[in-house]
């Protein structure tokens, strides 16, 4: 009974403590900086994503890295699922640098990497390789802005 009073204190308190001040943190633990996100998260799950249908160059010569098994589809639909996931990751108000044209970018990522789920679900081989190409742009577009730094010198809006 005393422990279940105290606690209805601290309740109190902690709500007293909500109410002054609406922008109190949030309970979300963040582990990786933007950076980090970025080279962790984004970009391996975007390789996984795009090394369907790259060029493999090995002893036998050159042939396309298709995906063929149940496992190779499902690692798709596994990158395309996290980079749009990550789209919100990058949204967390702890993360984005504003609420404009950063929301618009993040809206864009989550938009083409769900179509890029459905391409991969629907194991569209063509749809794949289209949505890949959609998201990469999306991707440097957020960068133009944001990263230039991240864009190679030959992209024209590197300069
Ligand atoms: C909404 C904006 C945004 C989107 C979308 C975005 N990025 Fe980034 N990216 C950034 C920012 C900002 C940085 C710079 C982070 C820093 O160094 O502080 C960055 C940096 C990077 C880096 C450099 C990381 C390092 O180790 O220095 C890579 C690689 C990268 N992004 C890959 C990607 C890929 C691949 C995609 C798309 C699949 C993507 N990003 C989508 C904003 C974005």
């Amino acid at each position: 009974m005393k422990t279940y009073r105290l606690q209805a204190v601290i309740l109190a308190a902690l709500l007293a403590g909500c109410a002054a001040e609406p922008d109190a943190a949030s309970d979300y633990v963040l582990v990786a900086d933007m950076q980090e996100l970025m080279y962790h998260v984004v970009d391996p799950a975007a390789d996984v994503y795009w090394s369907a249908g790259g060029v493999i160059v090995d002893a036998e010569g050159e042939h396309f890295q298709i995906p063929e098994s149940d496992e190779e589809w499902e690692a798709l639909s596994n990158a395309a699922m996290t980079l749009a996931e990550s789209g919100n990751l990058m949204l967390m108000e702890e993360r984005a640098p504003d609420r404009e044209a950063w929301v618009t970018f993040t809206h864009q990522f989550i938009e083409i990497s769900r179509q890029a789920l459905e391409a991969a679900d629907a194991r569209n081989l063509e749809a794949v390789f289209d949505t890949g190409a959609e998201v990469y742009y999306v991707c440097t577009n957020c960068h133009a802005v944001y990263a230039i730094e991240t864009l190679r010198p030959t992209d024209a809006r590197a300069n």
